[in-house]
């Protein structure tokens, strides 16, 4: 299989956990687009779904699909909120934030009932750190934790795009460090988040309910 495919399958199976009236929370990227076409399919078949997207990017797909977006502040809790992962390890702790919407989707995470994670099985590792941990921080502060984070060895590269500062949904810039030495996680998330300008990490370390992976011979749920 694809990765691609894997990442349909997964979100596939994710939206079986959507039952009619719930709010959803709508994750972002190429695996949460699969899950968000499903959501679309069941709102067009007659489920009566409440969503709150997790970037401009989603909230523009949702729209296009018919589904009933709103702001959280509209709404008290999302019952289930399904979005992808750029890694994960078998303790359910993620990389997120490749896509840049790190700081929406832990916003979500944090408001919701039931987490659930689709990946393809490319994304599940044994250790975090391959893949770049993103921080978001303000752009008045971007300079300065970079050269704070140099000096801590966690090899700072800011996100560009087309030659200029990557700017993330809430106007803020992105930070990609390399933690594949660090092993209390916890303490790295502590760390980071006293820094003044660090809005969020891509470190989601308990938030997770159920993991779904696509796979050769069908989807793994992991709970
Ligand atoms: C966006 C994210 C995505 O969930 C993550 O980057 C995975 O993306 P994809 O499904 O395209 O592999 O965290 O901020």
């Amino acid at each position: 299989m694809t990765a691609d495919q894997e990442k349909k399958q997964a979100a596939l199976e994710a939206v079986k956990y959507i039952k009619d009236t719930m709010v959803v929370g709508l994750g972002t990227g190429s695996t949460a687009k699969h899950m968000i076409e499903a959501v679309g399919k069941l709102v067009a078949d007659g489920m009566n779904l409440t969503c709150v997207p997790s970037s401009e990017a989603t909230e523009k797909l949702a729209k296009e699909l018919g589904i009933k977006i709103v702001a959280l502040d509209a709404i008290d809790k999302i019952d289930v909120t399904i979005d992808g992962a750029d890694e994960f390890d078998e303790k359910f702790q993620l990389i997120k934030g490749g896509g840049g919407a790190l700081l929406r989707e832990k916003i979500l995470a944090w408001n919701t009932k039931f987490n659930i994670i689709i990946a393809d099985s490319r994304k599940e590792v044994q250790k975090l750190g391959a893949f770049k941990l993103p921080v978001e921080v303000i752009p008045f502060a971007t300079k300065q934790i970079l050269a704070y984070l140099e000096t801590e060895g966690l090899q700072p590269v800011q996100r560009m795009r087309g030659g200029d500062p990557y700017r993330t949904d809430e106007n803020n810039n992105i930070i990609d460090i390399d933690i594949f030495r660090t092993e209390d996680l916890q303490a790295l998330e502590s760390k980071l988040l006293k820094i003044p300008g660090v809005v969020e990490t891509g470190l989601f370390l308990d938030t997770t309910s159920l993991i779904i992976v696509g796979k050769e011979g069908g989807p793994e749920v992991k709970e």
